[in-house]
């Protein structure tokens, strides 16, 4: 349980995007339950033409953004984020397609705080196009893993993950829908866990959990 609020409040959660940002509204709905324990503080992209922005706005949601164009290195650029985000002291920095590596230095700093999700069964296919590779590889399960960033693209001690069917005549967009369902589930789920303390990244990179919490999430198609 991170030490900045007390145990009575809500956790307070800073998101970041890059694009449409349908995670970071799964999120939002999720919190406007006032049972819930987490708030959204702010919503910070890395880049002013985010479509999520709009959305997070109109919701009454501060926000953000910085753009890598203005920075004259990745230092400087994740220095300045760090900067912004913690005005809204956050107990937990959560990733919803933020699309830029982030520097060690960032990573630390957020030790046990930061997470992300990612659209594929981690360890399977890090990086980009991950439905196009699931594709190309013929694998017969696909979908997404919630984990805590370490300074590794796409690594990282996982949370929970949710699994889909690929099926006959999918294309990288068909399936990329179906992940894109069970991320909405499985996201909320994991920052839950997470912000009533049940969910702890350890000293030595594991992930601790209290109680047994269902880490594995299935999507449509799965029977
Ligand atoms: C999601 O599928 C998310 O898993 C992925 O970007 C998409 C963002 O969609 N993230 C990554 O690829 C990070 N490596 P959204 O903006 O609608 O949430």
């Amino acid at each position: 349980m991170p030490e900045s609020s007390p145990m009575t409040s809500r956790r307070r959660l800073v998101i970041l995007i890059s694009g449409r940002g349908s995670n970071m509204q799964a999120l939002v709905q999720a919190c406007r339950d006032q049972a819930w324990p987490a708030e959204v503080c702010a919503v910070i992209a890395s880049r002013p033409d985010a479509q999520g922005l709009e959305w997070a706005r109109e919701q009454g949601i501060a926000t953000g953004a910085l753009h890598h164009k203005d920075f004259p290195s990745r230092e400087a650029f994740d220095t300045a984020l760090a900067a912004e985000i913690d005005r809204y002291r956050p107990d937990y920095v959560v990733l919803a397609g933020f699309m830029r590596v982030l520097t060690p230095a960032f990573v630390n700093h957020y030790a046990g705080r930061l997470v992300n999700i990612h659209p594929s069964l981690l360890p399977m296919f890090p990086g980009l196009h991950t439905h196009a590779q699931a594709l190309a590889t013929g694998v017969r399960l696909h979908g997404c893993t919630v984990h805590f960033v370490t300074p590794v693209l796409d690594h990282g001690p996982i949370i929970a993950q949710g699994c889909v069917p690929v099926l006959a005549g999918d294309t990288p967009d068909a399936l990329a829908q179906r992940v894109l369902e069970v991320e909405h589930r499985v996201y909320p789920a994991a920052v839950r866990w997470l912000a009533e303390g049940r969910v702890r990244l350890t000293a030595d990179q594991r992930v601790e959990v209290e109680g047994e919490p269902p880490r594995l999430f299935t999507g449509s198609g799965m029977g």
